[in-house]
């Protein structure tokens, strides 16, 4: 490898290296698209797991979970992750993942990128996926943007997420109301995949971003006085997939917000009252049928607040850093593998 490498130019040796990492000894599996691993899922009925990453201890949280049980991942990050960690020090770090777990294919994609010069940033920068999100524009403006995205990633071997139809909650600093949201219409998107030519398209059916997805008065209450969401809308999905046989659809705010880790961090001193997520169950049903990636990031900011805000509790002395991230980690481990068995169903898909 090393004897290849030095007898190409620099040009050629950054194009080659960009997606296809190296370790003396053994040739790892390079960071890859999103296109074999959706194609596997959609046949398979199961969704692949995307969790957002912000720092070192996320990263290997989530694939330390996915190395040990054998499931392709998408790793991404958002503009805030970017302004947060620096867009170098989130690629090195998924760089180091793909050496680290050889056996397990991993995409890095930007989430919610906002305008095609955060796109082109991030294409020009070794991700190997991306998503425009212009879904809160005019129907006309989102197919131009998303297509000159398109255009410019297929052109360097990237692929793309678009958006069609608003979620709730808050993304980027970006806050969106219940009544501001909307359903995808599923009558547009066959026009829309058409003239922008996405490769997966995100739709709103009822997910919201955050910890607070719905109201307590948007909730009933089940037999033992537990807020029970009103169900997501599977009819439209239904219909997008008829309407797109064969074509990936992406699940956002899809986060469970486990009542554990709200109590945890409630009864260690957090306050985070009325906080709900989507039911496991629905989530479960949604990866049977198109949908083949699935957006988590609040459980993962659950996972390691409770842990950390329990550490603090318990080693009111400690003030090493690695005595409570290490935990926090082992949280994120914990929480992504469940996800991996009995929620997304793809471990042993890798
Ligand atoms: O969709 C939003 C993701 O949870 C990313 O959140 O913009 O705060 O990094 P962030
Ligand atoms: P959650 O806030 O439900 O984790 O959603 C994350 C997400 O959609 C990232 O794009
Ligand atoms: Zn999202």
């Amino acid at each position: 490898m090393d004897l290849i490498l030095a007898c190409l130019t620099d040009k050629i040796k950054a194009e080659f290296l960009r997606f296809s990492f190296y370790q003396k000894g053994s040739i790892p599996m390079p960071l890859v698209t999103t296109t074999e691993m959706f194609k596997k899922a959609y046949d398979g009925g199961y969704a692949v797991g995307a969790f957002n990453v912000n720092n070192m201890e996320i990263v290997q949280g989530i694939t330390e979970a996915c190395q040990e049980q054998h499931a392709p991942v998408v790793l991404q990050v958002s503009k805030g992750a970017r302004a947060y960690a620096n867009h170098t020090y989130l690629v090195k770090m998924v760089e180091a993942d793909v050496i680290e777990c050889p056996d397990i294919p991993i995409a890095l994609h930007l989430d919610h990128g906002p305008d095609f010069e955060t796109c082109k940033a991030c294409i020009d920068g070794g991700f190997s996926s991306v998503m425009i999100d212009c879904s809160s524009r005019p129907f006309d403006e989102n197919v131009e943007e998303t297509k000159k995205v398109v255009e410019y990633a297929h052109a360097h071997g990237v692929v793309v997420e678009a958006e069609l139809g608003t979620l709730a909650g808050v993304e980027d600093d970006v806050k969106v109301s219940a009544e501001d949201s909307s359903y995808t219409h599923p009558e547009e998107v066959e026009e829309f995949v058409t003239r922008t030519g996405c490769d997966s398209l995100a739709i709103a059916i009822g997910t919201s971003h955050g910890a607070y997805k719905f109201t307590p008065e948007q909730c009933t209450r089940n037999a033992d006085g537990v807020l029970v969401p009103p169900p997501l809308r599977f009819d439209v999905l239904e219909e997008v997939s008829k309407r797109l046989p064969g074509f990936p659809i992406v699940l956002h705010g899809s986060s469970s917000v486990p009542r554990e880790f709200v109590d945890k961090i409630n009864k260690f001193g957090g306050k985070m009252p009325d906080a709900i997520g989507i039911p496991e169950e629905e989530l479960r049903h949604a990866a049977q049928l198109s949908v083949c990636k699935i957006n988590i990031d609040s459980d993962i900011r659950l996972a390691i607040t409770a842990s950390i805000r329990e550490h603090f509790a318990e080693h009111p002395d400690h003030f090493d850093p690695r005595q409570y991230l290490k935990p926090a980690r082992q949280a994120v481990k914990d929480m992504v593998t469940h996800k991996l068995i009995n929620v997304l169903g793809c471990n042993g898909k890798a």
